[in-house]
């Protein structure tokens, strides 16, 4: 709908399809916020709100007091209560074709130092495609039970899962403090008479069993769950006082034996070509098994090898999904939209005519950038055989688990006649700033940084997302809220929010949905997160390249945000402090280049300084033993290191809270020579840094 025809509406047709807005609006935020259901795409969902604000602008005393031009929020679900994890609640990384398989092989084996002939036996399981909980048993009773939430901290749900009935509320003989870990799911029929139920009585219909299940188990009211067959499968554990046996696949058997279910496809594997056998053999049965599965999990088998493997960020290195291939369609591709994200990418959206892949309605796909849109890939080479995308063309799209639909092909014989290529702007649609494409960069973004709006309120957006600030109660739609009434622009703002807005003519809790107590409510909220972790803080600031990951390595590295300041300000102005920044091991030249960028951008960096005056940063918790004897040191391996591999010694140092470097400066507190040590061990001579055999090395982390 475009401003002519609003041009073309009279009051009383205003008037009734503002209502008519109102109302829709309305069940939409209570979907989204209250029944965890959203309705709507957010796309659909602007452009409701979008027309709603031009119908009002058009006709003002037509304003009406419902309507979603005021509203922040919907009503705030009292939800769940947060748990914190005793051990995090991981996710697997995804694998796609068998040489994806064979490539997991061989890096468990190098990471082990194991050669290509020595046995290693996998487990290989169906990957359910349900929800992941956690069930927590002390002296064999079940005490609580919690969704994965961000894998930190989940929601508490014991009064639902005591409701299942695959979930022994007490357990003889079990370890005194044992986690389980399962998937929540639902069976085929269970989910079809669900539906029919939910539509004799009027109800909501689900989309597919995982999305029954999932709202089936986060009910406010455990009585709704009970109603609901659920279905619990054990797989995995969390925290125990003893150890359940010395292989996952005996593991499995004894949480059998201890009442669980357990899936009864699992089987030991003795290498890729067996794994890969046995996914055949799934994927032809997967159709009559009576529920969802998504792929197969394959995982080293032997226990004492998965300690050592340990965990990246957020995956084992011991496990792998193999996913089934994705389902795909055909559809219509309607528009194109370009949306600005927090750095400034210019991102292209595929509107499409909706479809149903794999249980799920799709209306739009992720078109990349401009070259994907063209045919070509980061190289300049063909892909779809150089075909472009153009506006009108009819698309397949393909959706494999959880990932945005992408496009796959296009049908060159129903292109409309008239499509021309597509003309990808070079001016950011958002705030007219050139939007311009470095070499190199497959992206073009807008130049405008906080002057535009939509850079902004994404970088508002991953400031208060839950692995950063995760402030309860100020979400993405609020945040948009908050800056389109001008009340936030820039981070700083949301901690001013209660002195500007607590009180006096414009309150929060004047504002529809907002009453005294939700309003009280976010800003205790916002207090408590003044105290925040150096980690989150750095990945709160959204800079280009500094995930999860390389934000924990900072904060780390450097202990306090003024350290931190202080070491990307000699960055920038001098080669040594720049190398200090670059012997960080997993600090790249493009990971240092963004750094100091950001760092060097008055605007930007004047944002975060006001930022940084209301908040009381914490050092990072060095993880596990913060009393080991490395804790806190800097260590350097070099040479051949005979009784573990490379990757192994740093992942263990770095377990004990030791920092790993690559090169050896004045910093390094150790300095780790294996075998033909070279031109470092002179260099760590000559700077008197502590040198140490691989037999040294051992005997101080020894018991640690
Ligand atoms: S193991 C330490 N095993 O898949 C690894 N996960 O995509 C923990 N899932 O979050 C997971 N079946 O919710 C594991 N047999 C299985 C699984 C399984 C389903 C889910 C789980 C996990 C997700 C990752």
């Amino acid at each position: 709908m475009d401003s002519e025809d609003i041009n073309a509406l009279d009051r009383k047709s205003a008037s009734v399809e503002l209502a008519r807005l109102a109302e829709q609006l309305a069940a939409a935020n209570r979907a989204y916020y209250t029944e965890d259901a959203p309705r709507l795409s957010d796309a659909d969902y602007d452009r409701l709100k979008r027309r709603n604000a031009e119908i009002e602008a058009r006709f003002p005393d037509l304003k009406r007091p419902d309507s979603a031009s005021e509203t922040v929020g919907g009503p705030l679900a009292d939800g769940f209560a947060r748990v914190a994890h005793a051990q995090r609640m991981l996710s697997l990384e995804n694998a796609f074709d068998p040489d994806d398989i064979q490539d997991f092989d061989t890096r468990v084996r190098r990471y082990l130092g194991l050669p290509e002939t020595a046995p290693l036996a996998y487990t290989s399981e169906p990957k359910i495609d349900g929800l992941s909980l956690s069930l927590r048993f002390e002296a064999g009773h079940l005490v609580q039970a919690s969704t994965r939430g961000d894998g930190t901290i989940g929601e508490n749900v014991t009064t639902n899962a005591r409701t299942i009935g695959d979930i022994p509320a007490h357990i003889a003989g079990a370890p005194d403090v044992m986690e389980v870990r399962g998937e929540v799911y639902m069976h085929h029929d269970d989910f079809a008479a669900l539906n029919a139920r939910q539509a004799a009585a009027g109800g909501k219909q689900f989309a597919n069993p995982r999305n029954a299940a999932a709202g089936s188990l986060r009910q406010l009211d455990a009585e709704v769950t009970r109603a609901r067959p659920l279905r619990f499968f054990a797989y995995a554990w969390g925290e125990l006082s003893e150890p359940l046996a010395t292989t996952q696949f005996d593991a499995l058997a004894k949480l059998r034996t201890l009442g669980f279910s357990v899936n009864p496809h699992t089987r030991k594997a003795d290498g890729p070509a067996d794994l890969l056998a046995h996914y055949e053999e799934i994927a032809q049965q997967r159709a009559t098994l009576g529920y969802d599965i998504d792929g197969m999990v394959y995982k080293v088998d032997d226990l004492a090898f998965q300690d050592r493997l340990g965990v990246r960020s957020t995956t084992p290195r011991w496990a792998i999904a193999h996913k089934f291939p994705a389902e795909t369609a055909w559809t219509h591709l309607e528009a194109i939209d370009i949306q600005v994200g927090r750095t400034g990418a210019l991102s292209p959206v595929a509107r499409l005519t909706p479809v149903t892949v794999g249980g799920v309605v799709v209306s739009n796909a992720t078109l990349h950038n401009e070259d994907y849109i063209a045919g070509r890939d980061a190289n300049g080479a063909e892909i779809r055989g150089g075909r472009d995308i153009r506006i009108g063309d009819w698309v397949k799209l393909y959706r494999a688990g959880d990932v945005i639909p992408k496009i796959s092909d296009i049908d060159l014989s129903r292109r409309p006649e008239d499509a021309t290529r597509y003309v990808f702007p070079s001016i950011c649609p958002r705030c007219g700033s050139d939007a311009i494409r470095e070499p190199g960069d497959a992206v073009r973004r807008c130049t405008g940084g906080l002057i535009c709006p939509a850079q902004a309120v994404e970088k508002l957006k991953h400031f208060v997302s839950r692995a950063a600030f995760d402030i309860e109660g100020l979400g993405a739609k609020q945040v948009e809220q908050f800056y389109d009434a001008g009340w936030i622009a820039e981070p700083a703002d949301i901690f001013l929010l209660q002195d500007r807005y607590g009180s006096g003519a414009q309150q929060l809790k004047n504002r529809e949905g907002w009453g005294a107590k939700s309003a009280e409510k976010l800003f205790a909220a916002i207090d408590t997160r003044r105290h925040i972790a150096l980690d989150r803080l750095i990945f709160a600031l959204g800079l280009r390249h500094v995930g999860e990951a390389a934000a924990r390595l900072l904060a780390q590295n450097y202990g306090t945000w003024e350290a931190f300041a202080e070491a990307m300000d000699a960055a920038i102005e001098d080669g040594e402090a720049r190398a200090d920044l670059l012997s960080i091991d997993g600090v790249g030249e493009v990971l240092a280049a963004s750094l100091t960028a950001s760092l060097n951008q008055p605007a930007e960096r004047a944002s975060m300084d006001r930022l940084v005056a209301h908040l009381d940063i914490q050092p990072v918790a060095t993880p596990e033993n913060s009393d080991s004897p490395v804790a806190g040191k800097t260590v350097v391996f070099t040479g051949t290191l005979t009784q573990m591999t490379r990757a192994e010694a740093k992942a263990r140092a770095e377990s004990l809270g030791a920092k790993v470097a690559g090169s050896v400066s004045k910093k390094t507190d150790f300095l780790v020579a294996g075998e033909g040590a070279g031109s470092k061990a002179t260099k760590a001579a000559d700077l008197g840094v502590k040198v140490l055999d691989e037999d040294a090395w051992r005997a101080l982390i020894e018991g640690a």
